[in-house]
């Protein structure tokens, strides 16, 4: 691609350790055709060399606004860019971008850009947490940019906690998403809502070493909570077992059987506008567990498996809300019939918004792709076609929009 065609990406470095990370992003956004224009802070070159952003991006990597004057560098980089993303983002950029402060190549480029900015803050807790830096939050935020919610984990030393980069794939993932959406890219039409998501199977022990579990990958479940981040609404993803890394900016709580995600996600849901039941919960759990491994025994015939039902979580959210007008939404995977089950199963689980999607050996289980028919109460059915499970995760978002507001029966 020519260069003047591919879009153009500022990588703002701020000096934090995680940004040898974004090395990582770096890479990312450069070998998906972006042209990338890497600007670090003085502070972030302790961390990572100018040698490796200008290899890494092509391109040079400056600091100072008084490095190639004549191109003006302090207004043209910020103007010409498509898409600016700070990462990692430290407590002092992210004061010095709320304050319009203009000291460096960085901050001088915050205040020209036109473009979607988003932030990806990188700190200790203590840091993240103070009443300053929230502040700075909320001011960005207000303005139209989007601040990425810190992972929770391992942070440098021996501390762990809230504040830690999230991981280099999910930023990337973001900044693709509010590339593609244009100059209303950041429309945050999710802001100030809460929404719960469950995503991935539930494993149910049967002994300390087995379970029963199922194929669910989880990866339309978390493309639910990234794309509901990236338009705005507090998230909280309820994972079971996936090997997929948190979202970013999405509180991840993660449980194991049917009876943990129960507890998780109606607790989440207290305070929540919409929940959606994207994982697949095991209907049944072994009657008893084995505190021991099972063991087999020469010359006998292994003991049958007695199953019990597990609570019907989506039934259970649907017929008692938590909060006047939440709106619910479950999932349906059908091999038969799918749209005569997909409705009948709508009725009987008293959901707003069912999923429905044909599955099978080789369809949608693992897949980063689907299709489905989503139906709704009010007899309407919107079908997706064949597409990125985010495409239908969007489709889901903006029929929840539709109705958050509505009066329903
Ligand atoms: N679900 C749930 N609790 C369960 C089982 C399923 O909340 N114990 C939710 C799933 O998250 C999904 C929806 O219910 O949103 C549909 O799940 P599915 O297994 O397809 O429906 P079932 O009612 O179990 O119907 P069947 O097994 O007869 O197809």
């Amino acid at each position: 691609m020519d260069k003047r065609e591919r879009p153009r990406v500022v990588l703002g470095v701020s000096g934090g350790i995680a940004a040898y990370k974004a090395c990582e992003l770096l890479r990312r956004l450069t070998e998906s055709g972006h042209d990338v224009r890497v600007v670090p802070t003085a502070s972030a070159l302790h961390f990572v060399g100018e040698a490796t952003w200008s290899a890494l991006s092509g391109n040079p990597a400056g600091t100072e606004v008084w490095e190639s004057v004549h191109e003006v560098p302090h207004v043209r980089i910020g103007q010409a860019a498509d898409l600016v993303v700070v990462a990692p983002a430290t407590a002092d950029m992210l004061a010095k971008a709320a304050h319009g402060l203009a000291d460096d190549l960085l901050t001088n480029t915050l205040l020209t850009a036109r473009c979607p900015v988003v932030f990806a803050p990188a700190m200790h807790t203590e840091m993240w947490e103070n009443p300053a830096t929230q502040e700075n939050v909320a001011t960005l935020r207000r303005r139209g940019a989007l601040v990425v919610e810190p992972a929770v984990g391992r942070l440098t030393g021996v501390d762990t906690g809230k504040g830690r980069f999230p991981d280099p794939v999910e930023i990337f993932d973001l900044c693709r998403q509010v590339l593609a959406r244009g100059a209303e890219g950041l429309s945050q039409d999710l802001a100030g809502r809460h929404v719960v998501v469950s995503a991935g199977g539930t494993r149910e022990p049967l002994d300390p070493v087995r379970f029963l579990g199922n194929r669910s990958s989880g990866k339309q479940g978390y493309a639910l909570a990234r794309t509901a981040a990236a338009r705005g609404a507090r998230v909280t993803l309820v994972a079971g077992d996936t090997a997929l890394p948190d979202p970013a900016g999405v509180d991840v709580i993660h449980i194991g059987t049917a009876r943990q995600l129960r507890e998780a996600v109606l607790k989440a849901a207290a305070d929540a506008d919409a929940v959606v039941m994207a994982a697949a919960v095991a209907d049944f759990r072994p009657a008893v567990y084995a505190t021991g491994k099972i063991k087999k025994r020469e010359g006998q015939e292994p003991e049958p498996v007695t199953l019990v039902r597990n609570p019907d979580i989506l039934a259970e959210l649907s017929a008692d809300r938590a909060r006047p007008g939440q709106l619910v939404v479950g999932f349906a995977a059908e091999t038969d019939d799918v749209l005569a089950n997909g409705r009948a199963k709508l009725a009987r689980k008293g959901c707003d918004l069912l999923v429905v999607n044909e599955v099978g050996e080789h369809k949608t289980f693992g897949s980063a792709e689907n299709e489905a028919v989503i139906l709704a109460t009010d007899g309407t059915e919107t079908p997706v076609p064949h597409g990125p499970k985010e495409a239908l995760a969007d489709t889901v978002w903006d029929l929840v929009i539709a109705r958050l507001d509505q009066p329903r029966p």
